[in-house]
């Protein structure tokens, strides 16, 4: 493997979609929270108490127009479906036709004629499961509003199942979204506040840009998936409501819903505030949200769209999907997985492994395989990174394809935030506790900083262990154009960089040998003793004096030729680039400077929302 040329080391790639999921992981992480009363944030946070006999309630939203046959079509085929013995509501919204802007329509009768041919469907309508409710419109208000307007739940057991009247649903619709209440929003162990809904259209569509294609194991019934469908929506109520005060903020400050690689942001471009799904589609990749969908063989699903002519269709397109009728599948196929079976994937449909927490040195271990890429892990410290810098950096990572990394930071919100949105975090503090030879406290700031060297040394120690070759990097750094790459040599297993923080310790056995069997064990007291001398004392440092006292030869990379430090003035773009891969700075620098010197650099990629400007695939 090593020449006796020198050769680079270019570092690693990533599409998530080879990961395995270890599914244990939910369940460890939800013993860890359950068990810890100090535990004060839950990924399962605002668990929606318990309704008895789950009496929720749940409504039908029809959305028509002036579709008279279409509509007819709809509401037999919600009027046939096995309701068992719930009430259910109906509640449809009748859009006017356009009075061309003067008041007058052209066509005025036909019009009149057509819409009072609506009406008379809807009233003579027999609906015996609930509460029937019309909504006849004054003006025309169009799809977005129609969507929009529809609903504000009334509590957070009221549910809203969105339906376009060229829809046609299976009998079987609300057995399984019924099913699935029960069993995904009413069971703690499966809920999660980041899930907004379920759609039953068949899954088709992938809106980012050169994403992957739909693809599923054969026997995948449900999945997550991050796109809104609107053939068949149901809506969860918090998340709705989350929407629609987005949406108001959004609409007010004149914030547009541009998302860069989306196929929908060309439609919005196109056809503005005639359809709503792009606002929607912003909200959910700000937040990080998900949606339940099926999938069922032969092209067949719970709802379908007959695409008749309208706005989405000049002319009728003819239905997406076949129905699943009523004996058309065993009632064992609507079994419902628990939450940690299921598979999560992204706009790109890029699976995403979500709650990747590590808390343990054993935990480690099988995170790391889902993470490596060509055997190299990279680890990067979020201590005195802040937020808005940490999400800039995986912006770029996403932008860069980079996606073998593992974070490592405090417990807090916001590391468990970027855990549930697919980021692998190391906590800290539990980490630490799990090795139990040494003392933790809190207290004492010295012990906290030798702490924080310990848990990346350890973390190495794992990394070499698997025969991973691992980087420890500062989320104060940045990789620019691909990732830091720097000319390996055959001579050293230790690369150090010291003004940013950098360490790359390259998988061999003499590498691991001497972490392992020498130089680990003396960490604790090798920091102890820099930090009684009031020495300083980073991880960098520590591992370069403690690699040189067992005659290791490191290599000393130089960062002014592998990077820029932004925090010596402005730098000109032009100036990156060769070797000059990665920009850095100190933990120092106030935050609107590093965004500026970023800004100038086209490395800040964060937008209004405080997420990603763009959305981007990797095949
Ligand atoms: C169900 O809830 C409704 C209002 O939320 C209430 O009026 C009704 O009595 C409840 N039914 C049962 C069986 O708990
Ligand atoms: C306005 O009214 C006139 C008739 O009074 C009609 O011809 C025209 O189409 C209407 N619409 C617009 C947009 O001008
Ligand atoms: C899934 O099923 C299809 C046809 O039903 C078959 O061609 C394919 O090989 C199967 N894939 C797997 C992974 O079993
Ligand atoms: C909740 O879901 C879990 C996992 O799917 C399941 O094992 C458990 O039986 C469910 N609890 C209830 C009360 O249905």
């Amino acid at each position: 493997m090593v020449g006796p040329k020198r050769q680079l080391l270019p570092l690693l790639l990533l599409s998530l979609s080879a990961l395995f999921f270890y599914s244990y992981y939910h369940s460890s992480l939800t013993l860890h929270a359950d068990s810890n009363p100090n535990f004060n944030f839950n990924l399962r946070s605002q668990i929606p108490s318990h309704h008895p006999n789950f009496n929720f309630t749940f409504i039908l939203k029809v959305l028509a127009f002036n579709r008279h046959d279409s509509l007819a079509r709809c509401l037999r085929s919600l009027a046939a479906a096995d309701y068992l013995s719930d009430r259910v509501h109906l509640h449809v919204y009748i859009d006017h036709f356009d009075h061309g802007g003067n008041g007058s329509a052209t066509n005025a009768d036909q019009k009149l004629d057509e819409s009072h041919r609506m009406l008379e469907l809807v009233d003579g309508f027999d609906w015996k499961f609930g509460e029937k409710l019309v909504h006849y419109r004054t003006r025309n208000v169009g799809l977005q509003a129609q969507w929009l307007e529809a609903w504000w739940p009334s509590s957070d057991h009221e549910f809203a199942f969105v339906v376009e009247d060229d829809l046609e649903v299976s009998p079987l619709y609300y057995k399984f979204l019924r099913s699935l209440i029960v069993n995904y929003y009413y069971n703690a162990s499966n809920y999660r506040p980041y899930i907004y809904g379920a759609s039953l259209q068949r899954p088709r569509f992938v809106p980012g840009k050169h994403g992957n294609k739909i693809q599923l194991e054969n026997g995948t019934r449900i999945f997550l998936y991050q796109l809104v469908g609107t053939w068949g929506q149901l809506l969860f109520p918090k998340q709705w409501k989350e929407f629609r005060l987005w949406y108001d903020i959004h609409k007010a400050k004149e914030i547009k819903p541009f998302l860069e690689g989306m196929v929908t942001t060309g439609w919005y471009k196109k056809l503005g505030e005639r359809i709503w799904t792009p606002w929607f589609i912003k909200f959910i990749h700000s937040r990080g949200y998900f949606n339940f969908y099926t999938s069922f063989s032969h092209e067949r699903a719970l709802s379908i769209s007959h695409r008749d002519a309208g706005v989405n269709y000049g002319k009728t397109a003819g239905p997406d999907s076949h129905l699943l009728g009523k004996n058309s599948l065993d009632y064992g196929s609507l079994e419902m997985q628990p939450l940690s079976n299921l598979k999560w994937y992204d706009f790109c449909f890029r699976e995403i492994l979500p709650e990747r927490v590590v808390r343990s040195f054993d935990e480690l271990g099988p995170v790391l395989k889902t993470v490596q890429k060509q055997e190299t892990v990279i680890f990067v410290s979020l201590y005195e990174v802040l937020e808005m810098v940490t999400k800039n950096l995986l912006c770029n990572f996403e932008r860069l394809n980079i996606g073998n990394f593992i974070l490592i930071g405090t417990e807090s919100e916001i590391l468990f935030d970027l855990a549930r949105r697919g980021h692998p975090v190391i906590v800290e503090d539990n980490f630490l506790k799990s090795l139990r030879t040494y003392k933790v406290d809190q207290q004492d700031s010295n012990a906290q900083l030798t702490n924080r060297i310990l848990v990346k040394a350890h973390v190495v120690k794992k990394c070499l262990e698997y025969g991973y070759s691992c980087w420890v990097v500062d989320g104060n750094m940045l990789p620019v154009g691909s990732y830091p790459y720097f000319k390996s040599d055959p001579i050293y297993d230790y690369y150090i960089g010291k003004s940013s923080e950098l360490f790359f310790a390259k998988s061999s056995s003499s590498a691991k040998k001497i972490w392992i069997d020498r130089l680990i064990s003396n960490v604790a007291e090798m920091v102890d003793s820099l930090l009684n001398q009031k020495k300083s004392a980073s991880f960098v440092h520590i591992m370069a004096k403690l690699l040189e006292q067992k005659g290791v030869m490191i290599k000393s990379i130089d960062e002014t030729i592998v990077g820029v430090n932004i925090g010596s003035g402005k730098v000109k773009q032009s100036s990156l680039g060769g070797e000059q891969n990665i920009v850095f700075w100190s933990g120092e620098m106030g935050f609107d400077l590093i965004q500026k010197r970023l800004e100038e650099l086209g490395i800040w990629m964060l937008d209004k929302d405080l997420s990603c400007k763009a959305v981007v695939c990797h095949q």
